[in-house]
């Protein structure tokens, strides 16, 4: 069948072209020294210098900060790691190759790192992350963030580069002036479904670093499992997470964000409700609604039950504990894919409709959601996904609704008219999987473009961003490093830059950014089809 297969494709081939010619060498050669996602404004001129580690100062000249000097020292283990794995063989003690060429304009003698604000603490929506990076002798960055610094000295690592022979780092004399076009770059992992060792979700936050992505959006609890360990309610876990040992403690959900705190990202936890909760009920069956089959047959428990007060009193319990962790002001609560039908099976549920003149079981829906959003603390933001929104809630104005389905373009209209802010995920499902090269189809999906000159009266900037999504259903520690990147960098580089579609300099661009990712521990896949990484 698979013989049969290949020669129908080779006939096809032979038809349409009259030859099929096949070139040896990568299907798209890696770049040299290109930042990812690509910045906003860039020159590059032809003079190079070269990267010496007893030579180059790092100076912090203006504000400092443990994250600015905690970055500094990344960024040289990058480059010294750069060089260490490129070339192995090349003999150090051997003379240095000549370099006599007029290009060559000598070791790159310092960086001065001119932090014009003080850090702030923690990364949050809105940061400023723009910078300016003058590559010279004596190079400089520039910028009124830390946020914007780090984006910085990640794009400088990425400036080096490998010489022919591999046994020198070069970087060419050149500027960038740079910022993002969304503020919201995140990046969904689902730890429920499978869950995710502590040392992925870390080498994650660094990919994302890499990426400049800046919202970790962790969907940590679902249906299948309740790996948080709560301190207010540890049955949760106890009973409702795959194991006792698959948990996030308080201490670990402390380093994520710490971790991520470090690299300028945001932490933004997510437990929907009030479907995609039976794990919650494993411990908690109360929480729950009973269902019936048609012969009034108690079935299972379904989902939360939003006419007992004493659900609402454990969330607003549980919200409380879940703010007080996390800095973070947003807190996403879900809100989608509810199963209507449970509801409609339980008879006390149709009383409920008669006295309270209910016009359908979906308003048990907008009333719980509309009984939830007040539990979260006041400064606190929430984030739905588009159900919500649809029912007619009335959401808080800051409220960010998360666009998921298919068909978005009206249904962003809808979000946009009606004022609120809006993220975009729809065309960014990780788990759905084609074959090599997929992250095009990721890549030229912008937005705010799916919108732009429909109507007059919406505002397309409040469009904050997006997420890739990866659900977990199969996806675990062995194979999540690859699902993962480097097709999530195409979102990365839709949501930061401007490029308008996947050419071929970008194939070639991430080609080189997958080299890179691998030789910082991540594994990521090839991302288009044949080709080769040096040193990894
Ligand atoms: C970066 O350079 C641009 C153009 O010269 C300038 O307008 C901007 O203020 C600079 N930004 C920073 C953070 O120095
Ligand atoms: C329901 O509607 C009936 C008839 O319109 C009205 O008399 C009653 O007060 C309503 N009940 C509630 C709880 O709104």
């Amino acid at each position: 069948m698979f013989r049969l297969f290949v020669y129908l494709n080779i006939l096809g081939a032979f038809l349409v072209t009259g030859l099929h010619i096949v070139e040896p060498g990568p299907e798209y050669p890696a770049s040299k020294g290109a930042i990812w996602p690509r910045p906003q404004m860039q020159s590059i001129e032809i003079p190079y210098y070269k990267f010496d580690s007893d030579i180059l100062e790092i100076k912090v000249v203006d504000h400092d900060c443990p994250i600015l000097s905690n970055a500094v020292q990344r960024s040289l283990a990058v480059l010294r790691e750069m060089l260490r794995i490129a070339s192995p063989y090349v003999n150090r003690n051997a003379p240095q190759q000549v370099l006599d060429d007029d290009t060559y304009d000598g070791p790159l003698k310092s960086l001065s790192i001119y932090l014009t604000s003080p850090c702030e603490e923690y990364p949050h929506f809105g940061m400023i992350e723009s910078y300016n990076l003058t590559i010279a002798a004596d190079s400089t960055l520039r910028s009124s963030s830390i946020w914007g610094i780090l984006r910085g000295l990640e794009s400088w690592t990425h400036l080096f580069h490998l010489s022919d022979n591999r046994d020198q780092l070069h970087i060419n004399k050149g500027e960038v002036h740079d910022f993002p076009r969304y503020a919201h770059r995140g990046l969904l992992v689902d730890t429920s479904r499978h869950y995710i060792s502590m040392s992925n979700i870390l080498l994650i936050l660094d990919a994302m670093a890499m990426n400049k992505m800046n919202v970790f959006h962790w969907h940590i609890v679902d249906d299948q499992s309740f790996p948080y360990q709560s301190e207010r309610f540890p049955d949760l876990s106890r009973l409702g997470a795959y194991h006792e040992t698959l948990v996030y403690t308080k201490e670990n959900i402390q380093t994520v964000i710490d971790h991520a705190r470090n690299r300028g990202i945001r932490v933004i936890p997510e437990f929907d409700v009030p479907g995609h909760t039976r794990s919650w009920g494993v411990a908690k069956p109360d929480l729950l609604t009973h269902c019936y089959d048609q012969d009034g047959d108690y079935v299972g428990l379904g989902p939360m039950n939003p006419i007992k007060d004493s659900t609402y009193t454990f969330l607003q319990e549980l919200f409380h504990e879940v703010q007080a962790l996390f800095p973070e002001r947003y807190i996403h609560i879900g809100g989608d894919e509810v199963d209507l039908d449970c509801w409609e099976s339980n008879p006390e549920f149709q009383r409920y409709i008669q006295e309270h003149n209910l016009t359908s079981v979906a308003d048990f829906h907008a009333l719980f959601m509309r009984n939830t959003i007040p539990l979260l603390s006041e400064n606190s933001r929430p984030i739905v996904w588009q159900e919500v929104f649809d029912e007619g809630v009335p959401l808080p104005k800051d409220t960010i609704v998360q666009v998921w389905k298919e068909n978005e373009a009206p249904e962003m209209l809808n979000i946009l008219r009606a004022s609120h802010q809006l993220i975009y995920s729809t065309g960014w499902y990780l788990d759905h999987l084609n074959t090599g090269g997929d992250w095009t189809e990721f890549f030229n999906k912008d937005p705010r473009d799916l919108v732009n000159g429909l109507r007059k009266d919406i505002n397309v900037d409040n469009i904050v961003g997006g997420e890739a999504c990866m659900w977990a259903e199969v996806v675990n520690d062995m194979n999540i490093m690859s699902r993962v990147w480097p097709r999530a960098s195409a979102v990365a580089e839709r949501l930061w830059g401007h490029e308008s579609q996947a050419t071929y300099q970008v194939h070639c661009r991430l080609e080189e950014h997958t080299c890179r990712m691998n030789a910082r521990g991540i594994h990521a896949q090839p991302p288009s089809g044949p080709g080769f990484c040096l040193g990894v």
